[in-house]
């Protein structure tokens, strides 16, 4: 046996109880007559104690000789300690040890174990199992482990069957880029590494299994960010024979559970928003309701002067900073410079401090009287101490750059709080997106998502109009969720695949299989994806997702650890017919 106690267990209850432990050695200290070590384990740390008066002479050698990170098992008493550590759940005991035995001898770490380590970023990659030994680390995984657990307890429940869909598949389109696996039994075939088992569910839902979920692995080539791993894990959920309000019902219901069961907290039901209101509110279809400073469009008060900026701008919008009429010139500078940032893009920002006693100063103020300052502050909400950020030019790009702004500012005003949780649904996406690189639209959501009722017709004449029976769950500013009411007639599916410019042969080749299997009797349905990665995230306080995957890639989709990914040796490549210097 090698323990009958963790090293998190032992309370003063246990004193003069001989236990077994066993762990790494996480520190030691030498005081001559006396030396500490400090044994740890995944549940806690419990002090070791070795002194001349009470152990023997070797037994004292020994645990000098120990190093860090050494796996050792001791024997010993439980006592109590004379000076005790409140920090600690097991500070009020400590273990005079009689026995120790070394399992294992460890290299010095390149880092140290601690919650806050000297390891940078890359180190800790490269020595990942090392990280794992740290608390916060290793605490991310628990809550990642408990998040699971209560997600599959909770679909269970609701009559939800697990299934799981093949990963050896073909291409299945969510918008990035396939991984792809060669085939050696088919020369020069490929198989794609699914972006999610969207086509498996909906095949599931002809099958007539009705309620589907699985927590699952997905592959997506795609540039990484703090919210995006190469592969990532999702909640993949499906329904027969519901409408969209159903789904809502439903997948809600499970985000409710969560945040009861892991944060005790009760939510009402959550907002909801339409995708335009979204953009035009906040300017962004993932937004951050836990603070305000929502969006005022200014056109109507602001171009019926001489400011050419704002007269040839399709949009002009504001947002009101709270207390930031006293920002001084070099902060609102660094402001503009920021919004002028590359990555933002704006030309230029037009500020308005609406001073304490009542008065604006403004940059504007060559142009607008007070009355016209003081309808702005009424359209941004701005009170007395407020400051207004505003941005002009095209509408979508200046949304998107105000509401970049407005996260900025209020995760440095600490608006946007790690213990609140602020979950919307944000609805009616728009059923395409044009992309101007290929000159041709895209399902902003997948191919299978169905238009709202009556909407086909708009298809022919104004694409971009037509809205989806799509949805997204929105937590904390992070999309953690999105699904939709899918098509379940072939006729349909065959003229959305026409619109997204698929020929009828490559719609065929690609998707036939769907096809074919609507015709035997598809029921309606639809369902949604949650990024499990990021919920678990964003539940723990955070919005980088790394923490919270136990072996992540870093940015250049590397996992610097195993080294991959690596060559292939030339028999390999052989044998799979690859040649790569085509
Ligand atoms: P979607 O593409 O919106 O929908 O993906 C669902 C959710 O998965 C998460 N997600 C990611 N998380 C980490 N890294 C990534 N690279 C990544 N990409 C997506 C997001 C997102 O909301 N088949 C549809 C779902 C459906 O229609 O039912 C789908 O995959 O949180």
């Amino acid at each position: 046996m090698y323990r009958n106690h963790t090293c998190g267990e032992l309370r003063e209850t246990h004193i003069n109880k001989e236990v077994l432990l066993s762990g790494w050695v996480h520190k030691l200290r030498d005081k001559g007559f006396v030396v500490w070590v400090d044994l740890r384990d995944r549940y806690g740390i419990t002090q070791l104690v070795f002194d001349e008066e009470r152990s023997d002479a070797s037994l004292l050698e020994k645990a000098r000789s120990l190093g860090r990170e050494y796996v050792i098992q001791i024997k010993g008493k439980v006592i109590e300690r004379t000076s005790k550590n409140p920090n600690l759940p097991t500070g009020d005991v400590e273990v005079l040890v009689s026995e120790i035995t070394i399992l294992n001898e460890a290299l010095l770490p390149p880092f140290t174990i601690e919650n806050k380590t000297d390891g940078g970023d890359d180190l800790r990659m490269k020595y990942r199992y090392l990280d794992i030994r740290r608390n916060p680390v290793k605490d991310s995984l628990i809550f990642r482990s408990r998040v699971t657990m209560e997600v599959r307890k909770y679909l269970s429940e609701q009559g939800f069957i697990e299934v799981e869909t093949p990963y050896l598949i073909k291409s299945t389109p969510e918008g990035a880029r396939d991984f792809v696996v060669p085939s050696r039994m088919n020369e020069g075939q490929f198989y794609a590494l699914p972006q999610s088992p969207q086509t498996f569910k909906q095949l599931l839902m002809v099958g007539g299994l009705d309620k589907y979920f699985q927590i699952v692995k997905c592959f997506r080539d795609e540039d990484l960010r703090a919210d995006r791993q190469p592969e990532f894990t999702q909640i993949d959920c499906e329904m027969s024979f519901v409408e969209q309000e159903d789904i809502l019902n439903a997948f809600e219901g499970l985000v409710r559970h969560l945040l009861k069961t892991i944060h005790n907290i009760e939510s009402g039901p959550f907002p909801r928003l339409t995708y335009d209101e979204a953009m035009r509110r906040y300017g962004s279809d993932k937004p951050d309701i836990r603070f305000g400073m929502e969006f005022g469009e200014l056109n109507a008060i602001a171009q019926h002067r001489d400011f050419q900026v704002f007269n040839s701008a399709e949009l002009v919008v504001g947002i009101a900073v709270p207390g930031g009429a006293t920002y001084s010139r070099k902060e609102i500078d660094a402001l503009v410079n920021w919004v002028k940032r590359p990555q933002v893009g704006a030309k230029g920002m037009v500020y308005v401090k609406c001073n304490e006693d009542g008065s604006y100063k403004s940059s504007v103020d060559k142009f607008y009287t007070a009355e016209d300052l003081s309808s702005w502050a009424e359209a941004t909400g701005a009170k007395a101490g407020d400051l207004i950020c505003i941005l002009s030019g095209e509408t979508d790009v200046t949304r998107n750059q105000l509401s970049a702004l407005r996260m900025e500012l209020a995760e440095r005003l600490g608006l946007r709080k790690t213990d609140e949780f602020a979950p919307l649904w944000v609805l009616d996406f728009p059923l395409l997106e044009f992309d101007p690189e290929t000159a041709r639209y895209h399902a902003m959501h997948h191919p299978f998502t169905s238009p709202k009722p009556g909407q086909m017709e708009l298809l022919e004449t104004d694409p971009a109009a037509v809205r989806a029976n799509a949805y997204d769950l929105v937590l904390n500013g992070n999309e953690i969720g999105g699904g939709s009411i899918r098509i379940h007639d072939k006729e349909t599916q065959a003229t959305m695949f026409k619109h997204l410019g698929f020929s009828e042969e490559e719609a065929r080749a690609q998707f036939g299989f769907l096809m074919d299997a609507f015709q035997y009797g598809a029921p309606p349905h639809g369902g949604i994806a949650f990024g499990l990665d990021r919920l678990v995230a964003i539940l723990g306080g955070q919005e980088t997702i790394r923490d919270f995957i136990a072996f992540p890639k870093n940015n250049s989709g590397r996992d610097v650890m195993i080294d991959a990914p690596a060559p292939i040796d030339k028999a390999q490549l052989k044998e799979l017919n690859l040649k790569l210097d085509l």
